[in-house]
């Protein structure tokens, strides 16, 4: 069954049909398209086009549907896309009431409704990921707070910070990632049914009641606008793509810790794969697999920007794709959080290791130079002053703390014994890399 064969006198052609069919990827609408469904028909017989009995059985119907079928089986079966599998499922068990469903409603604003369902409910999954992980992290944060390391700027040692300094970078990305999530809800959570194709529709369904039924706060107002509005799918692929972005560096950052060369962190055997050649080998697999779907995630955004920048307005057949770019979106995402999340729980830190980097009293230079600083030396020559002893500490492959300061300035006649401790170095900043606790959101 086609819901538009009238008008053709040929079937299509195989390989369009394949094309075409959408049912493989908008099937998991099941659950959506029957709940607007029936909500649409309710709204049907409130203006008079349905009669009670009608409504009734049409109703049953859909809600019977829905325990007869899961999306998997609905994907076997041989129609164009959800919405026409409903409507011909529907024929077969009610009969002729069924064709009287689609009545001033189009496909248009039909699959609009069912997507805005879908993806409202998707954001709650999602926010509920991210909390989760957060909770990974200031846990880590929290256990870990006298744990040093040292900060890196270019990926050179910059100066020193506790373990939660560092979570809370992440959780902090996280958390604006959860803010952008919470605040696109409200662009999502609009009706746009009753919008038709494009132009509206004829008979004066309540649109309101039919919002209220659906848990949609406000309803459309443009019916050309309602029926190609997508950027409720371009904010989620965005969100997602900055998501994973961050998911990304902290990877990239776990990938580098990890190594033999530094040695900061053991990732458990959960998240990481042998080698088949070499027995010695663990690899980080987790991570990098979470840093290439960052990237991947990036094309999803892209590809899909670029197949809304041509439209005419309004309805085109090249929105059909923003489902698979949104489901591949959202099971990656998630995914990459989870694992993420697992990896963040189980890593073991190699403590000293960590400690004896962060005691590379270089990562105090800053330290001195604000020493002289306090004494009265303006800034800019304290640095210079300082560099200098940083440059012959180097040429003579000593410490900073190895070598005589007072070489450079008298002013260091009373340096404490243990300026340079790195937790001192900690101590004397304010902020976030002092911080003792994190709190919880
Ligand atoms: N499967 C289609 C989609 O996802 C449904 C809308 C079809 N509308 C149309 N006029 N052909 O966009």
């Amino acid at each position: 069954m086609k819901l538009w064969q009238g008008r053709f006198e040929e079937a299509g052609d195989p390989v369009f049909e394949k094309m075409n069919r959408s049912l493989g990827i908008d099937a998991v609408l099941l659950d959506e398209d029957i709940r607007a469904s029936r909500a649409h028909a309710r709204a049907l017989f409130g203006c008079g086009v349905l009669t009670e009995a009608e409504w009734q059985d049409i109703d049953r119907g859909l809600e019977q549907i829905l325990t007869e079928y899961t999306p998997e089986q609905v994907k076997a079966t041989p129609y164009e896309d959800i919405h026409t599998f409903v409507e011909a499922t529907l024929a077969q068990k009610i009969g002729q009431a069924a064709f009287k469903l689609h009545t001033g409603r189009s496909r248009n604003d039909q699959v609009a409704t069912d997507f805005r369902l879908f993806v409202r409910k998707a954001i709650s999954l999602v926010l509920a990921d991210l909390d989760a992980l957060d909770s990974a992290l200031t846990e880590s944060g929290n256990a870990n707070t006298d744990v040093l390391l040292p900060a890196y700027t270019h990926l050179r040692r910059a100066q020193p910070i506790r373990w939660s300094a560092y979570c809370a970078a992440f959780i902090e990305m996280f958390r604006r990632d959860r803010e952008r999530f919470e605040q696109s809800v409200g662009r999502v959570d609009v009706l746009p049914l009753g919008s038709g194709a494009v132009a509206g529709s004829n008979f004066p369904v309540d649109r309101e009641a039919i919002a209220r039924e659906l848990g949609f706060s406000r309803i459309s107002r443009s019916t050309v606008d309602a029926t190609c509005d997508r950027d409720f799918v371009i904010e989620f692929l965005s969100n997602a793509a900055i998501a994973m972005v961050h998911a990304s560096r902290l990877a990239e950052d776990w990938i580098i810790y990890s190594t033999e060369e530094f040695g900061f962190l053991e990732l458990s055997e959960k998240v990481t794969t042998g080698s088949s050649l070499m027995p010695q080998k663990k690899n980080p697999d987790g991570l990098e697999l979470i840093r290439a779907k960052a990237g991947v995630m990036t094309g999803l955004l892209t590809g899909f920007l670029v197949v809304m920048k041509g439209l005419p307005t309004a309805y085109d057949k090249d929105l059909q794709e923003d489902k698979e770019a949104f489901f591949s979106a959202f099971n990656t995402l998630r995914l990459a959080l989870s694992v993420l999340r697992l990896t963040v729980r189980t890593v073991v830190l190699n403590k000293e290791r960590m400690a004896a980097a962060a005691a590379d009293s270089f990562m105090g230079a800053t330290d001195l130079a604000d020493f002289l600083v306090v004494k009265g030396v303006p800034f800019r020559t304290a640095h210079e002053t300082v560099g200098r002893a940083v440059r012959d500490a180097i040429a003579n492959r000593q410490q900073l703390n190895e070598i005589d300061l007072m070489a450079y300035s008298p002013l260091f006649a009373d340096l404490p014994a243990d300026y340079l401790a790195p937790m001192n170095i900690v101590n004397r900043k304010g902020g976030a890399s002092s911080l003792h606790g994190l709190s919880s959101r």
